[in-house]
């Protein structure tokens, strides 16, 4: 193994939604040089790493979660050689890469799926995915009750050449996403080669989608209870046979070890809905996986007693296996935190917001989102950043229906909006055609005619914008070694939550009582201007020595 410089450990890694960052060509869909023109921004944002959601040749049935073709790059978003110049340069910027790797499930159009509906039941072809024969007379029913994350049944039935329904195949997720067989050993090694396909290409790690999901309980036992859409970190009822199985363990020992053989500290995150955290720490064991997301401490309500808990818990249960604990608020399945906590607290997290649903109070969701923010970037471990947070992005909460594409939103019935409005391209110029999206007015979904005031450039150099909020932070949290960093709690009145971490003291006040800092305490930064007294006011973060 190569020596290792653990720069994982304290990275704050951005993640690029290549639909919604930047269009170089004008079809209003992002592309691969698009992101590769912008990179210089993120670098001067201060971030160390980039997370790209996936740009492979795909239907985009599932914005690209669906991959026909794990080698290449989907021609909406460029070629491999754009891939190839990509990651150049975000290294020569001194950024590292990961990608996603989706290996629970292919696309329907996979050569693979393909080729096990062209051969008959029983076949190798059929092996390398879930079909089964159904149930009842005629085997017209399922061969179990489970559902899928998306809505309707986790099954569907396919038919003959001759129009003869035949065996059904499982999928979790929509139905153009049947999932892979990983009890076969040929699924295994597919995978293990993707691996070696894109590190030797340089990338320095891959985001793993679902995987909590890949093997299933081998008897396929029957499980009816709600599996809300990426929603879900409890299930009412028994265990789910579909999620953290003892068996996913075994894979990602066999990853690490392929990793471990390439230079320069490549790494592994677990995308996987578990609970509690010492479940999810089994996935960051040392020869495991490096890192994996805390969904625990995104899902916390805007309350100190409730963040004091999961920060606690998370820092326990990680620190148990030696792994650093990750923080994150934001990303491409849950609505923008900025919005989510312009609802009253403790309401349940929604999936998806459209313009008949209750409205977000914007301004107090901004005023909480800031003091999230700088709270998160407060805390030892590494930090994951949703592409247009920096610039206090919302939501767009009044989205036409008619334009929505998540597949969440038809299989639901329409009664889950789905993932739409945190997917909106980002604005860069306020003045600019797609608010410098791209060079055309074109956007795969359209912008709202509000966000002028978000963009870059509206925001750059402006004291107290949001954008010149991180930045700071990220400086801060660099210079003064945050990320790597040891927490202690600071004893704080019930509505405060108080740490140390390297020197710094972070004080939150989520009450209406304006909080004190001790006698001689220098404010470094914080989310809001404090009183004129000096003192924390209410949904304010302060960093301060
Ligand atoms: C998790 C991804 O983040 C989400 O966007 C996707 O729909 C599902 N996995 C299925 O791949």
């Amino acid at each position: 193994m190569q020596p290792s410089d653990d720069w994982w450990r304290s990275a704050v890694i951005y993640q690029i939604y290549p639909r919604s960052f930047a269009d170089s060509d004008g079809d209003g869909m992002g592309d691969l040089p698009g992101i590769t023109a912008r990179l210089g921004s993120l670098r001067d944002l201060g971030v160390d790493a980039v997370w790209l959601s996936p740009f492979y040749p795909s239907p985009q049935a599932d914005a690209g979660y669906d991959v026909a073709d794990y080698r290449g790059v989907d021609p909406l978003f460029g070629s491999l050689a754009d891939a190839d110049k990509l990651i150049a340069a975000a290294h020569g910027l001194g950024l590292r890469v990961l990608v996603d790797l989706v290996p629970n499930h292919t696309s329907s159009a996979h050569a693979w799926f393909r080729e096990a509906l062209a051969a008959a039941p029983g076949s190798p072809a059929r092996q390398r995915y879930l079909f089964r024969d159904g149930r009842g007379p005629g085997g017209d029913e399922p061969p179990n009750s489970w559902p899928s994350v998306f809505g309707g049944p986790a099954w569907e039935r396919i038919t003959d050449p001759d129009g003869k329904p035949e065996q059904w195949y499982l999928h979790l997720f929509d139905v153009s996403q049947p999932d892979l067989n990983w009890a076969e050993p040929a699924v295994r090694d597919e995978f293990v080669d993707v691996l070696r396909f894109w590190l030797d290409r340089g990338v320095d790690g891959f985001r793993v989608d679902v995987a909590h999901g890949l093997i299933k309980q081998a008897d396929l036992a029957d499980w009816h209870y709600p599996n809300a859409i990426l929603g879900g970190l409890s299930h009412e009822g028994p265990p789910p046979p579909m999620w953290d199985q003892e068996g996913v363990h075994e894979i990602y020992r066999e990853w690490r070890a392929v990793l471990d053989e390439y230079p320069g500290d490549r790494i592994l995150v677990a995308e996987a809905w578990v609970q509690p955290p010492g479940r999810l720490a089994r996935y960051v064991r040392p020869d495991e996986m490096h890192q994996a997301f805390n969904f625990e401490y995104l899902e916390a309500p805007w309350a100190a007693e409730a963040l004091r808990t999961v920060i606690a818990g998370s820092l326990a249960a990680n620190g148990a296996v030696g792994a650093p604990t990750t923080w994150v608020l934001s990303n491409h399945d849950v609505v923008r935190h900025v919005t989510r906590l312009g609802y009253p607290v403790g309401e349940p997290r929604r999936h998806g917001i459209g313009a008949e649903d209750p409205q977000p109070d914007a301004g107090l969701g901004l005023r909480r989102g800031r003091a999230a923010t700088l709270q998160m970037l407060a805390l030892p471990g590494s930090a994951y950043l949703y592409q247009g947070e920096e610039l206090g992005l919302p939501e767009d909460t009044r989205m036409p229906d008619d334009v929505r594409q998540d597949p969440a939103w038809a299989r639901s019935g329409h009664t889950e909006k789905g993932r739409d409005g945190c997917r909106v391209p980002i604005p860069w110029e306020a003045d600019a055609p797609s608010y410098g999206f791209g060079p055309s007015d074109a956007s795969w979904l359209p912008q709202p005619g509000v966000w002028a005031e978000f963009a870059l450039d509206r925001q750059r150099d402006v004291p107290g914008s949001t954008y010149e909020l991180y930045r700071s932070a990220l400086r801060l949290r660099r210079d003064l070694g945050l990320g790597t960093g040891t927490l202690t709690w600071v004893d704080s009145p019930a509505d405060v939550l108080a740490f140390r971490n390297a020197e710094v003291l972070v004080v939150t006040n989520f009450g209406p009582a304006p909080a004190e800092l001790p006698a001689g305490a220098r404010v470094l930064l914080s989310s809001e201007p404090l009183t004129a007294d000096g003192r924390v006011p209410q949904d304010v973060t302060v960093w301060a020595r």
